[in-house]
């Protein structure tokens, strides 16, 4: 037990399947897995540990932006023991050529966030995810026929700008799509030497002002939470 996660350490899973959304994780539990049951409810952060295929994995939600997936991800890694955390998530586009549904393997998180240098001190502000869960992920892809984007994405702390100057971030960063919590995940996993990697869906566009409905993203989002499953087997 930790001061956000009431499960037993024996119910939590090496591997660590985490959406943003907790009711993404009940989705999963409930369509994917078998045997499977629910081992954290605290704040409604729901989380379920089962079977896909004949692997033992953990679904939790992370919550919106960096503190939240800070504090999940480090209290998983480091008091329970998790080896790998796979984010399946959604970001917004900034630049023309992704489309909305399009899947963004990340390459790296930019951030000018403060999370890295408060944590540890580090002072990189683009963090990098690991490279062998990467290569499981674009193998499988292959496999299962997904098109799979691979870019630097930015992390940023902030969703409602007054004044959104995103092109000046992809000029200066060669970022192609924006989130909120991957930077955080790939610090910890980085700083506890753990294996972490994310998969993003374009759910909305700031370059056309595109979006997706609710519904549209629950039917949608099957083909990112199926790759991240099978490439965990
Ligand atoms: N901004 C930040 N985070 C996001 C967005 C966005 O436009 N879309 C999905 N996650």
């Amino acid at each position: 037990m930790t001061p956000h996660i009431e499960a037993l350490k024996s119910d939590i899973a090496k591997t660590v399947i985490m959406p943003g959304d907790p009711m993404r994780a009940k989705f999963i539990a409930e369509n994917y897995l078998i045997d499977c049951k629910l081992v954290n409810d605290i704040r409604g952060m729901l989380a379920y540990t089962g079977y896909y295929k004949n692997k033992l994995v953990t679904v939790m939600g992370s919550g919106m932006g960096m503190p939240s997936m800070g504090i999940y991800s480090y209290e998983l890694f480091k008091f329970y023991d998790v080896e790998k955390i796979i984010r399946i998530g959604s970001c917004g586009a900034y630049i023309k050529d992704l489309k909305l549904y399009d899947l963004i393997l990340v390459d790296g998180s930019y951030s000018n966030s403060t999370y890295a240098y408060m944590q540890s001190g580090c002072k990189d502000n683009v963090i990098k995810p690991s490279q062998i869960l990467n290569n499981e992920i674009m193998k499988k892809a292959n496999e299962l026929n997904i098109h799979l984007e691979k870019g630097l994405i930015y992390s940023s702390d902030v969703f409602y700008k007054e004044n959104d100057n995103y092109e000046q971030l992809v000029n200066d960063h060669n970022v192609i799509a924006v989130e909120m919590e991957t930077f955080a995940l790939f610090h910890n996993a980085n700083v506890l030497n753990k294996k972490a990697a994310a998969i993003l869906t374009v759910s909305d566009s700031l370059v056309n002002h595109e979006k997706t409905t609710s519904e549209e993203r629950e039917l949608n989002f099957t083909k990112m939470i199926e790759l991240a499953l099978e490439s965990i087997l």
